[in-house]
């Protein structure tokens, strides 16, 4: 059975995940908590394969920017921003396993710094073999948006959504699911401007018009806003679906898991 089960990457971004609005080191752990229910509540009804991404916001973008270290670290206040960030990471990760233990999911951390080496900010290599062993006895790999050694820069940014893409390509990622804190991709931030209209597909046919009108980000973040990771997807995320929605609203993660209509932005390249 296990290699016919249908895997989902689900990323949970880091302003559905932290305060991220307001710049402050600061966990949802709520809606964690909501999310880590809802896959169990999805395990119970069938069987799947999911591997967890979760991303930033402050715990990264902030530091990352205070340090000046998203085009390379080369001196000592660089490295030690380098180091101050992914230690932050990984305080953002264990809110997150500790949550997903309490809930009752088996679930394992896999740091990027450990395993992807970028060029450029590219990822260059990426050894997902520990990505595979988990999915294979069915534990939820988490990995995170971090930074990590890169053969040009020193060490660069790599995002959640430069991850979700390639692992959904190399192991065969039936569809990938991006939570954020609104209900999908918007023509406008549609925080600010109540009269932005939801995006229902973004396709080869209308990528370039979107990408013109979509903003880029509205608080810090070093990886693009919506911008970027519209542009990630579009370099690499070839035949597999992926769909952006509200992961704080309740009942949205666990009805996508379960194959069931929930609001948000189709995106197939
Ligand atoms: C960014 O990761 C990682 C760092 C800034 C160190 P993401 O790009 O995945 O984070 P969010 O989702 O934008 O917060």
């Amino acid at each position: 059975m296990g290699f016919l089960m249908d895997l989902y990457i689900l990323k949970i971004g880091g302003s559905a995940c932290t305060e991220k609005a307001k710049n402050v080191c600061e966990a949802k752990t709520g809606v964690i908590r909501q999310i880590a229910r809802e896959i169990k509540a999805a395990q119970a009804e069938k069987e799947f394969k999911l591997i967890l991404v979760h991303g930033a916001g402050p715990f990264g973008h902030k530091l990352v920017s205070d340090y000046g270290i998203n085009n390379g670290v080369r001196t000592g206040r660089q490295v030690e921003g380098f180091v101050r960030t992914h230690n932050s990471m990984l305080a953002l990760n264990k809110i997150f396993l500790d949550i997903f233990s309490e809930e009752g999911l088996n679930a394992v951390s896999i740091p990027p710094l450990a395993c992807i080496v970028q060029s450029g900010k590219k990822i260059r290599r990426f050894d997902y073999s520990l990505v595979k062993k988990l999915l294979g006895v069915s534990i939820i790999p988490v990995l995170h948006g971090d930074m990590v050694f890169d053969d040009r820069l020193g060490a660069s940014v790599v995002s959640g959504d430069a991850i979700i893409p390639f692992l959904a390509k190399k192991l065969g990622a039936k569809k990938v699911f991006f939570g954020t804190d609104v209900a999908g991709v918007f023509t406008a931030d549609p925080k600010r401007h109540p009269g932005a209209k939801l995006i229902k597909e973004i396709h080869p046919r209308n990528i370039g018009v979107i990408l013109r009108k979509v903003s880029g980000p509205s608080a810090v973040d070093v990886t693009g806003g919506m911008k970027g990771k519209l542009l990630e997807m579009k370099s690499i995320l070839r035949g597999i679906d992926a769909f952006v929605f509200d992961a704080t609203k309740n009942g949205n993660v666990l009805n996508l898991l379960l194959g069931k209509p929930v609001t948000g932005t189709k995106i197939t390249f």
